[in-house]
Order: structure tokens, then sequence, then C-alpha cells
């Protein structure tokens, strides 16, 4: 009967340490100062190249001009829509640029003048060019990544950033 009021005095006795050793965390967790958390840097928040896509004077509404940004082999888009737009850059504000690559699997997207969208012939994604490329239809879950544009006093057209990640890419510029 002693040795079982032993056990039952060391167990009463660890109980208590551990008891201890946890308020004693509690308490420091409480009085620790308190540091600023820094979030990580997002995706497309990169150094971007100011790249010379083309003129005005060459841009024509209805004509599509392929381009590459921020690189050769990101294929992409500069459209001359004929109506300002939010984010539309020249004297008109209504030159935009995009990605041509469906966010959705990385299909290449045919222009259509009509409705200015950008369409996907893979699950038939569907992107409205005079809304920042929002998603108006299909299985992508973004929407398309858009040129940040600057025209210069000669009316030569510069891609200086996009604002979504190009499908496929773990960064925008490689
Ligand atoms: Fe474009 Fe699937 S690849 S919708």
């Amino acid at each position: 009967m002693e040795r079982c009021n032993r056990l039952v005095d060391v167990g009463r006795r660890q109980f208590l340490r551990g008891s201890a050793f946890a308020a004693a965390g509690a308490a420091a967790a409480v009085s620790l100062p308190a540091t600023p958390a820094k979030a990580a840097p997002g995706l497309a928040l990169v150094e971007y190249p100011s790249n010379r896509l083309a003129n005005i004077a060459h841009q024509k509404p209805k004509e599509p001009l392929d381009v590459g940004y921020p690189d050769d082999n990101a294929p992409g888009v500069l459209l001359k829509l004929g109506t300002r737009v939010e984010g539309g850059a020249g004297p008109d504000g209504d030159i935009v640029g995009f990605s041509t690559v469906c966010p959705h699997k990385g299909f290449p997207l045919n222009y259509n003048a009509e409705d200015r969208t950008l369409n996907c012939p893979g699950h038939y994604s569907r992107f409205d060019c005079e809304a920042g490329g929002l998603q108006i239809w299909g299985q992508a879950t973004q929407n398309l990544p858009q040129y940040q544009l600057r025209v210069d006093e000669k009316g030569d057209i510069f891609a200086e950033g996009l604002d979504e990640l190009i499908y496929g890419r773990l960064s925008n510029v490689l």
C-alpha cells in the first residue's frame, strides 16, 4: 500500500511540474514583443523590362499585333480597341496588351474583333479585352495577364509590367 501511495505522490509532483512549465510558457508567449510579419512578395511583382513593342502609327482598330513580353517565349497581343478603356494607353486611351496564353491550361488564344474578346479553343474560356482581360466564361480561374503600357512622345509603345502570372511560369520574368 505504501508503494502505491508513493507512486501517487510521484504522479502528483510530475503533474504539478508540467503545469508550472505550461504556465511559464504561456506567460513568455504573452510577454514576447510582437515582431511584424513580413509578407512574401507577390509572384507577379518582379523587376520587369521596359520593352518597345510597336509604334502607335502601326496600330489599327480590329488588327491585333502579335508581340512577345516580357520575352519572346511569352506570346501576347497589342490591340487598339477604338474605345477609351480603363488602363488603356495612347492618345485615345484605347491601346491594351495581353498575354495570349490561356490561364487555364495554356492553349493559345484567338482575338475576336467583333466583341473584343480573346477566346480559347481548348475549353472555351473567354476574356473581355475592354475590361482588363476579365474572364467572362469558361474553365479558367484567373483573368488574363494584362500589360502595363506606356507611350512616349514619339508614339513608341512600351510594355513595362504584367498584372497576373503568365500560365506555366513561376515568375513572369525568367
Ligand atoms: Fe483555355 Fe482550357 S486551356 S479554357
